[in-house]
């Protein structure tokens, strides 16, 4: 399947960037077509909420940023995974911008299954960023796959390693 990994923590050797390269590399292996996408590094604003893309826009975001880098390849995704640490109880706003910006075409075009991965400092911290998850998985018509978290302890180890390569064996 064509997969697309939007990994969304600023930090480039954190526990999100290990999650969603070891998402890639589980994938990979089992010979789907991954683009990991470090949508941090990205210069995406916020939906404008101009309504430009519903009318005169057809359908086209007017804000010309990177977004625009993004869309095709939302277009063309049949599997999305969102790789996004949790700030103040819910997902950073790295993710949310490109998510929000959805809203010119509503929803991405081919994509039949999602996945979140996310991290954290504490524990219990995760139950917002999985309610929008579950929720723009209904919206979007898509099959939550599941989600694997990594609170400190859990991170970059063996076990959480195990918990996405059981993901992408789901796939
Ligand atoms: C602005 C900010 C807000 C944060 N808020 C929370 C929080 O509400 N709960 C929590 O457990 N950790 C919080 N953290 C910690 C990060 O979620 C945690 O360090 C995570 O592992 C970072 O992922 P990364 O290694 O991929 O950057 C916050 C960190 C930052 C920078």
């Amino acid at each position: 399947m064509n997969i697309l990994i939007l990994q969304a923590s600023p930090r480039a050797n954190g526990n999100t960037a290990w999650m969603a390269e070891e998402y890639k590399n589980a994938a990979e292996a089992a010979g789907h077509k991954v683009t990991l996408v470090n949508v941090s590094r990205k210069h995406i604003a916020g939906c404008l909420a101009c309504e430009y893309c519903h009318g005169k826009g057809n359908g086209a975001c007017i804000q010309k940023d990177d977004m625009q880098e993004l869309y095709p390849l939302m277009a063309e995704a049949e599997v999305l995974v969102l790789a996004a640490p949790i700030y103040y109880f819910t997902l950073c706003a790295q993710i949310q911008a490109p998510i929000q910006r959805m809203y010119c075409v509503n929803a991405p075009a081919k994509v039949k299954k999602m996945t979140l991965l996310c991290s954290s400092y504490s524990p219990n911290v995760y139950d917002g960023a999985t309610a929008e998850f579950r929720d723009i998985c209904n919206y979007w018509h898509a099959e939550n796959t599941g989600v694997v978290t990594a609170k400190i302890d859990e991170q970059k180890t063996d076990a959480t390693k195990q918990k996405i390569i059981d993901l992408v064996a789901k796939l």
